[in-house]
């Protein structure tokens, strides 16, 4: 799909299954890697980045096989040769993700060889926390023309503190830890969901963590981990964005298996700018009546705050609210890609800095052509054209396609009239 057409300003009205969430689902199929045995992904997106990791996972010696949402990783025969060999470079530059190989090959092989990863445009995106934490874990790192080559003859427990709870680094220390000769002990962890979607599916195959959850984890290392069967919850960021598509057209949908307990900082925003917001046993139902209200600020801030993935597909909703909004991005230093685009729409937003900009709510947004650069830009952009009145063209689609299974399909369900092609 290389462009989605929307004709707006239509009120949203249905239900629709929110997929399986893609950044636990990422680390969950790595730490497969660490197990002798068969593991169950239940409830797996069929998303480009998962494909690219079944990819990454094949290469390395994993049979794998999809059976609708079920995908079985039988990861037995992992091998140092084809370890050597180097990993399909396509599959490893078109994700971020490829980079939890690090630690879960380092537990698995005690040595990997690391191109470095792709991902979206959104700031600079270094990995140098990872590299300084696991090296306290005895791991050596050797610059090469391709990236790095990292090995250690024998992982070791240690304390660690990570300066910044980076999701990545977090994953990448556990997926060594668990693995490691001793305790480990890492403090100022990351808490995302996605983590403790990890170290309950570690746990289930035999890891010893304490603290899942929590800002200190406590890992006591294992000499065998075998494969487990293991559920991936809905995804937060998609739910939240079509409940943001809810708030900025208005109407009343229900988001099926959507993560509710995850978002309670995203609903808390939703509920302060007039929605209603209901968890029932389906999932959450949602109703927007009126004209959002604006907040006065958002701020972004590592999990339980309010999520960066969240931000912009908060904009079009900030740019419709009665009343002004500052917004402060705390996390990435470059994730305001579609404000040129939502001023085109009609949007008043000034940007003070790369960190922050000013919203002042207008009535309508009107259709426009735009670009998607990156990932929850061309989904916020999507947003936008639900909103906006006339027809909104979002070019760029390949972005969207990696963290949304089926956008245009999910958003015809909740009455949105919108096609790919
Ligand atoms: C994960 O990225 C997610 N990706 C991102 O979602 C999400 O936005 C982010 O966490 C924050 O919640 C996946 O899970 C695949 P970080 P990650 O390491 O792990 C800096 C999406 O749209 N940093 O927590 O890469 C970094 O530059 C994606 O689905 C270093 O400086 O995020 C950033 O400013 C986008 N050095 C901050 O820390 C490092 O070594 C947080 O990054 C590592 C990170």
């Amino acid at each position: 799909m290389e462009s989605i057409y929307i004709h707006g300003g239509i009120a949203l009205q249905g239900q629709v299954r929110v997929q399986g969430s893609k950044n636990a689902v990422l680390p969950v199929m790595a730490a497969t890697l660490l197990t002798e045995g068969t593991s169950t992904i239940g409830n797996c997106p069929r998303l480009k980045d998962v494909y690219h990791m079944q990819t990454l996972l094949e290469s390395l010696g994993c049979v794998t096989a999809r059976d609708k949402e079920m995908l079985k990783v039988h990861a037995a025969n992992v091998s140092t040769l084809r370890a050597r060999d180097g990993m399909p470079e396509d599959a490893v530059r078109g994700m971020r993700s490829s980079i939890i190989l690090l630690g879960a090959l380092l537990g698995r092989l005690g040595e990997v060889r690391v191109e470095y990863p792709g991902g979206c445009v959104i700031g600079e995106r270094p990995i140098d926390i990872h590299i300084e934490a696991l090296k306290k874990l005895n791991v050596h790192f050797e610059e090469k023309s391709y990236g790095f080559y990292a090995y250690s003859e024998e992982l070791r427990g240690t304390e660690v503190s990570l300066p910044v709870p980076s999701v990545g680094a977090t994953e990448n220390l556990i997926l060594a830890a668990v693995r490691a000769k001793g305790t480990t002990v890492i403090r100022g962890a990351a808490r995302e969901p996605e983590i403790t979607a990890l170290c309950e599916f570690l746990s289930l195959c035999g890891a010893d963590i304490a603290g899942t959850g929590s800002a200190t984890l406590i890992i006591q290392g294992v000499e065998r981990l075998m494969g487990a069967d293991y559920a991936i919850a809905g995804d937060r960021i998609v739910a939240g964005t079509y409940l943001c598509a809810c708030m900025a057209a208005g109407g009343e949908v229900l988001l099926k298996e959507a993560p509710v307990l995850q978002m309670r900082e995203t609903l808390a925003a939703a509920i302060r700018m007039g929605a209603v917001c209901q968890e029932t046993e389906e999932g959450l139902y949602v109703q927007m009546e009126e004209r959002p209200k604006a907040l006065k600020r958002l701020a972004t801030a590592p999990y339980p705050g309010f999520p960066t993935d969240m931000q912009s597909p908060f904009l079009p909703v900030l740019s419709l609210a009665e009343g002004e909004c500052d917004v402060e991005e705390n996390i990435f230093e470059n994730r305001f890609h579609i404000v040129p685009y939502l001023q085109d729409m009609g949007a008043d937003i000034t940007q003070t800095d790369a960190r922050h900009i000013h919203l002042r709510g207008i009535e309508e947004l009107t259709g426009r052509r735009v670009l998607a650069k990156e990932l929850r830009g061309g989904a916020a952009l999507t947003v936008a054209g639900v909103a906006a009145k006339g027809v909104t063209v979002v070019d760029g689609c390949k972005f969207i396609e990696r963290g949304y299974e089926n956008i245009c399909r999910d958003l015809r369900e909740l009455g949105v009239r919108i096609y790919g092609v």
